[in-house]
């Protein structure tokens, strides 16, 4: 890939603090991280709604569904993941600039990528949730066929099978789906945000 040159930085004459004036809100990513079925959508968009309630301007961005468009020429080799993840940062980071709050639903199987989005951030701005759910259940669930066709060898390089998964070191939510419902884990998330004064 070839790198643009003789490239300016425009500066937008609205600034971000008075689109969060405007807004009413915070704007921060909630990255939320885990295996393939641990229910990282469901929980985003669940979290999503109860936002939307709250007239809190919101969008989720979601693994399967950005690989359809942005991301179409991207695999689940090592680079592309670390690509697509580069991608999705720099993306929120426009949300986040555009004074919203975005929820990002990702595998995001490496640290060292998730760190990367957190430091094009600012401090307040990345909310790192971990989704665990051990795999033996998200394999139960196998919403899509994936860890079967994965087992099978149909799926190469498939999360938890034949590549790896790094758990978050220092989250600063951890969700366990395997034992609470839905609705509980997305409370969970809202009631960390207004502890921290976020919404
Ligand atoms: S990553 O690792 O963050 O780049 O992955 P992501 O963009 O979140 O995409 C994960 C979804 O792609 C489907 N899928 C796979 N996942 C993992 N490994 C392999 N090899 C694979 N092939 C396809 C799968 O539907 C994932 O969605 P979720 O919602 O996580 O189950």
């Amino acid at each position: 890939m070839s790198q643009s040159t003789n490239i300016t930085w425009h500066e937008s004459g609205i600034s971000k603090e008075q689109r969060r004036q405007q807004n009413n809100h915070h704007s921060f990513v909630l990255w939320f991280t885990g295996l393939s079925g641990s229910g990282k959508s469901t929980i985003a968009n669940a979290v999503a709604k109860q936002l939307y309630n709250r007239e809190i301007r919101n969008y989720v961005l979601d693994g399967d569904n950005i690989r359809f468009g942005l991301n179409k020429n991207l695999g689940f080799s090592v680079e592309d993941r670390t690509e697509n993840i580069r991608r999705i940062g720099e993306v929120s980071k426009l949300f986040v600039d555009s004074g919203q709050v975005v929820l990002t639903a990702f595998i995001s199987p490496f640290q060292e990528d998730r760190d990367q989005v957190r430091h094009i951030l600012e401090e307040s701005e990345f909310i790192e949730v971990y989704v665990d759910c051990p795999i033996e259940e998200c394999e139960k669930r196998d919403p899509k066929g994936l860890y079967k066709k994965a087992r099978s060898g149909e799926i190469k390089e498939f999360t938890g099978i034949d590549s790896p998964y790094e758990r978050p070191q220092n989250p600063e939510l951890v969700i366990k789906t395997g034992e609470n419902s839905i609705e509980e884990c997305a409370n969970e998330v809202i009631v960390y945000l207004r502890s921290k004064n976020f919404i």
